[in-house]
């Protein structure tokens, strides 16, 4: 039999650790399908378009990887894959209960699917997107946690709002002159 494994996610942005887990799915399965959660109610950083090219990129050279986004019930869109596992990367205990019950509630809608769970490398045991945008946003350095394409524009990002930081520090220091007379 082959075997279909989803990986989904928010992917905002990818970082080394995600690409880590799809290495060592790649590995594992016949097919493993990134799976980019579209749901615009979790306000990403990064739009969908750009969550998807910057994936692509990253995953090029990893076999038997294809990468989708999808709405609604995972379990739903696995079915509609053909996939028989959905992978989750687990880094710390912390992870742990909002995982198990993610798992537990999807074999409750379909008990075919199995949720399978694979630990990154030690090296990316802390890593998280949400530490890395806060990172970035506060000037910190993130190479070697993401892919360069997403260090990128996450340096655009900051290089932007710093030189808007600057325009309006100058724009209210005119207008205190004006004040002044
Ligand atoms: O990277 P994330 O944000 O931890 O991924 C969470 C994700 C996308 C796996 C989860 O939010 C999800 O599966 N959403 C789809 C909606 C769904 O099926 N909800 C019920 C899951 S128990």
């Amino acid at each position: 039999m082959r075997l279909c494994a989803v990986y989904p996610g928010s992917f905002d942005p990818v970082t080394n650790g995600h690409l880590d887990i799809i290495r060592r799915g790649s590995r594992l399965f016949d097919r493993i399908v990134v799976a980019i959660l579209s749901n615009p109610e979790k306000k990403p950083q990064f739009a969908l378009a750009e969550r998807r090219k910057i994936l692509l990129k990253a995953t090029a050279g990893i076999p038997n990887v294809t990468v989708d986004s999808f709405d609604g019930l995972l379990v739903e869109y696995a079915r509609r894959c053909g996939a028989q596992v959905i992978v989750r990367g687990l880094r710390a205990l912390s992870d742990f209960e909002y995982e198990f019950q993610m798992a537990l509630m999807n074999r409750r809608l379909d008990s075919n699917i199995e949720t399978v769970f694979m630990m990154p490398s030690e090296a990316y045991s802390y890593l998280s997107s949400r530490l890395v945008k806060e990172v970035a946003r506060l000037g910190g350095r993130v190479s070697g946690l993401v892919p360069p394409e997403v260090d990128r524009r996450l340096g655009d990002g900051l290089a932007r709002r710093r030189r808007g930081a600057a325009s309006s520090r100058r724009r209210e220091s005119r207008f205190q002159k004006r004040k002044r007379g």
